[in-house]
């Protein structure tokens, strides 16, 4: 760090408050401080160094509800990120009759004795992702009574192609007090087309789930491209399931008699080492990240590239230097390969700096500029109209009290924090957690002057 650089009187290590924040095996041990916690930035100081990149949480919720699918073996999963969203959904799987152990970063799951066909609302509500159970349950035990996740902050987020689905490979689904009843006594291969539109990553999981046990043949079209869906696919194969076509926008699955429990290792998380790169951007920084290939993230290193950071890269990492001013630049928001929706709030905050105007375009959900509110009271000029944010770069952002409004805007905040002259907190920091593995520590590795605490003020 720099020896004028701004410090937060803190004598903390990042040591210390990582073993007060990781979540312990899957007890999402954060719940109790849920409101009571906020990430303390300083900013002005340049990120500078190297970071490991923690695997996916996207990867890794579809592949642990996927396990279900096993009726006989061990299923030993490696690289699993110790966040939020996972934890929910290693509860998930033992509610249905799953056992699931953790250690360390490898989850080993037996389902043989998978049980239940109902999976608990209160755990569907805390995570979306938790509608990943409803195809393996249809596909093992025929029966799914699957809450409906219902609305979110990024807007109304329906389940309609998921259930479309599961009706045109046999379900007779009702929904009732605010659950998906499915029963599926003839479970078999369909053709489904999903959107083309949106492609959704979600239906394309579940449908691949749900086909690898249906009798017959089951295609998708127009299905999600996703890093996540190919990471899925491998391993439904590892499991013994027939999948071909994964990574582009028709997959085609042959329906086996049933899988079994293998060893497979998540993908690293693409929109983590998006969010490291970018803050190498916002605080004039060089950051490099590893433990990715560029091509899970080549549209945005475009876009990175276009605002004037200089990218060099490797097989297996990235890094992105400040070597001039920030350029406005445009971008909109689309499916893989596109530009990611959940690198749309990170990028709209380093825009804020950059010379001139940008047009941040969402295309992907309905609501996801809430946090815009929080960075205009930064400083930032932003105007929203319909799905697109006009941004005009201003010279300095102010630190302030702000407040995170979804997983990814929080990690937002934080990084508009780094970029501000002064002290920004963020609160509801718990948004952060779903998905960021050791935000804090790893952006301490990196020089930022970032400290978790309570409201009162103690450090934790
Ligand atoms: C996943 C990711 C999320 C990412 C999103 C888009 C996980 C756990 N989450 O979410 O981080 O932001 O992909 O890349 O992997 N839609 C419908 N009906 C449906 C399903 C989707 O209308 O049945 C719409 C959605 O409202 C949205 C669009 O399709 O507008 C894309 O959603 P989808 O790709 O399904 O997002 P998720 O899988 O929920």
């Amino acid at each position: 760090m720099r020896d004028n650089a701004p410090r937060l009187g803190t004598s903390a290590t990042a040591e210390s408050i990582t073993s007060k924040h990781t979540p312990h095996a899957f007890s999402n041990s954060h719940d109790s401080r849920v409101g009571d916690e906020r990430i303390v930035v300083l900013g002005g100081v340049p990120l500078r160094g190297e970071v490991e990149v923690s695997g996916s949480k996207n990867s890794s919720l579809p592949i642990l509800a996927a396990s279900l699918l096993a009726s006989k073996g061990q299923c030993i999963l490696h690289n699993v990120p110790h966040i939020a969203d996972v934890g929910t959904m290693c509860e998930m799987l033992q509610a249905l009759g799953a056992s699931v152990q953790r250690e360390g970063h490898t989850v080993i799951i037996d389902a043989e004795n998978l049980q239940s066909h109902s999976a608990p609302t209160e755990l569907v509500r805390k995570m979306r992702a938790s509608f990943y159970v409803a195809a393996p349950l249809l596909a093992r035990l025929h029966r799914a009574e699957v809450p409906l996740p219902g609305g979110c902050v990024l807007g109304p987020r329906p389940v309609n192609y998921h259930i479309d689905a599961f009706q045109k490979m046999g379900a007779v689904t009702t929904v009732e007090r605010g659950a998906m009843n499915a029963v599926a006594e003839h479970w078999h291969g369909a053709s489904i087309y999903l959107e083309p539109k949106n492609s959704s990553v979600g239906a394309t999981v579940n449908i691949m789930m749900a086909a690898c046990l249906a009798t017959g043949t089951t295609t998708i079209e127009n299905a999600a491209r996703e890093p996540e869906v190919v990471n899925l696919a491998e391993y439904l194969k590892k499991m013994g399931g027939k999948i071909r076509g994964a990574g582009t926008a028709t997959i085609t699955i042959q329906g086996v008699k049933e899988l079994h429990g293998t060893e497979h290792t998540i993908y690293n998380d693409r929109i983590e080492a998006g969010t490291y790169l970018t803050a190498a951007g916002i605080t004039g920084g060089d950051v490099t990240v590893h433990g990715l290939p560029p091509v899970h993230l080549s549209v945005y290193i475009d876009k990175l590239q276009e605002a004037g950071i200089e990218i060099t890269h490797g097989d297996r990492w990235i890094r992105a230097a400040t070597v001039q001013p920030l350029r406005a630049t445009d971008v909109a928001t689309a499916p893989f390969p596109g530009f990611a929706t959940d690198l749309q709030a990170p990028f709209l905050t380093m825009m804020c700096l950059a010379e001139g105007r940008s047009a941040i375009e969402e295309n992907v959900f309905d609501v996801r500029f809430n946090y815009a509110a929080e960075l205009l009271r930064m400083g930032a000029d932003i105007t929203l109209t319909e799905n697109t944010a006009i941004v005009r770069g201003v010279s300095k952002l102010s630190g302030a009290e702000v407040q995170a409004t979804d997983l990814r805007a929080g990690a937002a905040l934080v990084l508009a924090g780094l970029g501000a002259e002064g002290r920004t907190e963020v609160t509801k920091v718990e948004y952060i957690d779903r998905g960021y593995e050791h935000f804090v520590d790893k952006l301490r590795s990196l020089d930022g002057q970032v400290v978790r605490q309570t409201k009162s003020g103690n450090k934790k």
